[in-house]
């Protein structure tokens, strides 16, 4: 039925039934929520719009009775059905906000490691999750959907983030949103677009073409929308080619609603917002607005909706955006019910992603997975008898009786003025394991202390920790606190030093040659140190792939300096100077970003996106590439090891139309028995293998060349196809 047809039937119900029952009967989320913007009064119109940071003693805000303390709270229409918003922080679990909230949520591995499973399915199930422990908390929006692409490994919310390839980040973002909106929870994705960095996040400038935005960091979202149909977006708080993200008209007005036709809201970034004019530029609702110069989208858009059609039009659009994803999501039908959670379904939930995400980085003459027969064994550093790594900011989440220790950073901190670990303790895990065998614990603060140990035992670990944080970045990518030379000394001291990360993203190993080991663990979540140590000893095949390149060095990324760092600020420092912006040239690099500038560059990595080790082997092969309209590859993959193991088949663009290319177009993860075999089906985007000049995806006549990788820069024999004029379209 065409929509205006619906609309005057829906109209015409209304005047028989009432508005409230009609729109509830009504099919289409955008049927009724044009009804319900009709019934609105002038003040109604304005509640929807604004909303607080729902924290007493952020501003001066009463919070209402019935808010849940989190970020952010929206005040329902009761008279008209509709719910009031409570929104909470949700990247990896239902967050804590500064420990206001004592009821405890279960911690999912980093945004890192997920991405690490290359498993849609198992974000579907931690979206889910944390949608779950939401709900029961009594929260409807959650602010999760990280799809920002990694620029910078620097960036201290690389944790949080799922990558730095498009296809990986849209399609895995994608399905969480997915998950969480399954349980009738709105999820954003955030934070669009171009937010790559926390050093000076409130006014830096990622300046960009069009083309390279929309071929990288764009394409993530677009795909990520496409796939999970997130209700809300949340715009960021950088500039992008000179104008704020959130009152950016190119950003949310061309590219998102009228390119991708994005039928749900806008919502501020917390304190983001900086005119009433971001209103006409596409924002929908201001949010956490205590935090900003005044309430722009209460009284002044009342005003202004009084005198000027245009913004009068925008605050109905704004209301029908807003009430159509309420409907869409079904907020008004299954309203959240307050519960007690299951912990221990939720921590499966959370420790099934760390062991698809764990990657083993090496593995020297089969060091891993250890034996079960290992008499003497080494702990070492990374308060591994304590708990395990978790990242800072808004996305902190506590687990059931708080964090086993808490790190005091001072120095100003202003995000996250402690580093936090979960209550997961890796030396329990690995002395549960080996009932048999000694093992002694060494915090790592004396090297000579760890060396003793380490040469004393049969096996050394070895945790090393890189904590990042929202706010601010890190400075480079080394480990800190002297960690470097704690590794080198132990692996001198005992060739069997295996060593553990619990990293943000990307670190520098310059002792990895003396190591029999490495596994990045990421952030393990509130089951990790089972995870880690069921990786250690074999019960787990690591299957994890990179979904970030590792560098050698600094000197080999696109801006060696990371942008903004140069000056004798503050230690931690997400403001610039007033007055100034600071522009980030993303043009440098534009669309190759992470592996595809090392293969543009022709320079080789620490390990490249994809990289992954397993106690099994595999083998790719027959590869065939058609294009007939769509495009679409099949290959068999066949465990040629002794263990069972999953695998994740990469396919990658090598050459398109005669030119140099590197692009992740496809990839599976499959699960093999020892000697099984499996024939993998993919379909390529063609926006993949496309360019976007002048307003349109184009993929050239011409040559183009396929290889399945073991990571983008290890690619096997490559396959040829041909692509006529206007063949493939997207
Ligand atoms: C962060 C968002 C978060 C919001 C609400 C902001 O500082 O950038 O990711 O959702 O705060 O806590």
């Amino acid at each position: 039925m065409c929509p205006i047809r619906r609309t005057a039937i829906a109209m015409a119900l209304t005047v028989l039934l009432g508005a409230h029952s009609v729109a509830r009967a009504a099919a289409d989320p955008d049927t009724r929520a044009a009804v319900i913007v009709r019934q609105m009064t002038p003040a109604e119109r304005l509640a929807l719009l604004h909303g607080i940071m729902a924290i007493p003693f952020v501003g001066h805000v009463t919070i209402p009775p019935d808010a849940v303390y989190g970020a952010g709270y929206v005040p329902g229409i009761p008279r008209l059905g509709i719910p009031a918003l409570k929104e909470s922080d949700a990247s990896l679990g239902v967050a804590y906000v500064n420990g206001l909230r004592k009821d405890g949520a279960t911690a999912l591995p980093s945004g890192m490691a997920m991405a690490a499973s290359w498993d849609p399915q198992l974000l579907y199930a931690g979206g889910a999750m944390i949608a779950g422990e939401a709900a029961a908390k009594g929260f409807n929006v959650l602010l999760a959907g990280g799809s920002n692409l990694m620029r910078d490994p620097r960036n201290g919310r690389t944790f949080e983030y799922l990558g730095e390839d498009p296809w990986l980040t849209g399609t895995l973002a994608g399905a969480a949103v997915s998950g969480i909106q399954s349980q009738h929870v709105i999820s954003t994705l955030k934070h669009f677009a171009l937010n790559d960095q926390e050093t000076d996040r409130h006014s830096y400038s990622a300046d960009i073409s069009d083309s390279a935005a929309r071929e990288s960091d764009l394409l993530a979202f677009e795909i990520a929308l496409e796939r999970g149909h997130a209700g809300a977006v949340m715009c960021a708080y950088n500039r992008v080619n000179g104008a704020y993200a959130c009152g950016n008209g190119y950003l949310l007005d061309r590219v998102l609603k009228r390119d991708w036709g994005f039928r749900g809201w806008v919502m501020s970034d917390w304190g983001a917002v900086s005119a009433l004019d971001f209103a006409l530029a596409g924002l929908d609702q201001e949010s956490g607005a205590q935090l900003d110069r005044q309430v722009f989208f209460g009284e002044p858009l009342a005003r202004a909706a009084q005198q000027d059609p245009v913004y009068a039009a925008r605050v109905a659009d704004m209301d029908r955006r807003i009430l159509r994803s309420i409907f869409a999501v079904g907020l008004d039908t299954h309203p959240a019910v307050v519960h007690p959670i299951d912990f221990a379904a939720d921590g499966a939930v959370a420790e099934r992603l760390e062991r698809a995400g764990i990657v083993l980085l090496r593995n020297r003459d089969r060091a891993l997975p250890l034996s079960d027969s290992l008499e003497r064994v080494a702990v070492i550093g990374g308060y591994a008898d304590a708990g395990v790594l978790s990242g800072g900011g808004s996305s902190q989440v506590q687990g059931p009786g708080g964090p086993s220790i808490v790190v005091p950073l001072g120095g100003g901190a202003r995000f996250a003025p402690a580093i936090e670990y979960q209550r997961s303790v890796p030396l329990q895990a690995i002395e549960a394991r080996l009932p048999r065998a000694q093992v002694v614990f060494r915090d790592g603060r004396y090297v000579s202390q760890a060396v003793q140990a380490a040469r004393w035992a049969d096996v050394a670990i070895v945790f090393a920790t890189q904590w990042m944080s929202e706010g601010h970045d890190v400075p480079d990518l080394s480990l800190p606190d002297g960690q470097d030379a704690l590794i080198a000394a132990v692996a001198a001291a005992n060739p069997h030093t295996i060593v553990v990360l619990e990293t943000g993203g990307p670190v520098l190993m310059p002792w990895l040659q003396q190591t029999a080991a490495v596994l990045e663990a990421w952030y393990p979540g509130a089951r990790g140190a089972d995870a880690i140590s069921a990786v250690l000893f074999g019960d787990q095949n690591p299957s994890g792939r990179l979904p970030v390149t590792f560098p050698l060095s600094l000197a080999q990324l696109p801006r060696p300096m990371l942008p903004g760092s140069g000056g004798m600020g503050p230690q931690y420092s997400d403001r610039g100077s007033p007055g100034q912006t600071l522009h980030v040239d993303y043009d440098i690099e534009g669309a190759d970003v992470g592996y595809r500038w090392f293969a543009r560059t022709h320079q080789q990595p620490l390990f490249a996106f994809g990289y992954g080790l397993s106690y099994t082997r595999f083998e790719t092969h027959d590869l065939k590439v058609t294009a007939d309209r769509a495009l679409s590859a099949t290959c068999e993959v066949v465990n040629t090891g002794s263990r069972a193991g999953a695998d994740v088949v990469q396919l990658y663009l090598v050459s398109a139309a005669g030119h140099p290319e590197r692009r992740l177009v496809g990839y599976q993860r499959v699960q093999l028995q020892p000697g099984q075999s499996q024939r993998i089906s993919l379909t390529v985007d063609p926006r993949l293998i496309a360019e976007f000049r002048d307003g349109a995806w184009r993929v050239a006549p011409g040559h183009y060349r396929w290889a399945l990788g073991t990571s983008a820069l290890d690619t096997g024999a490559p396959v040829d196809t041909v692509l006529g004029p206007r063949q493939i379209r997207p």
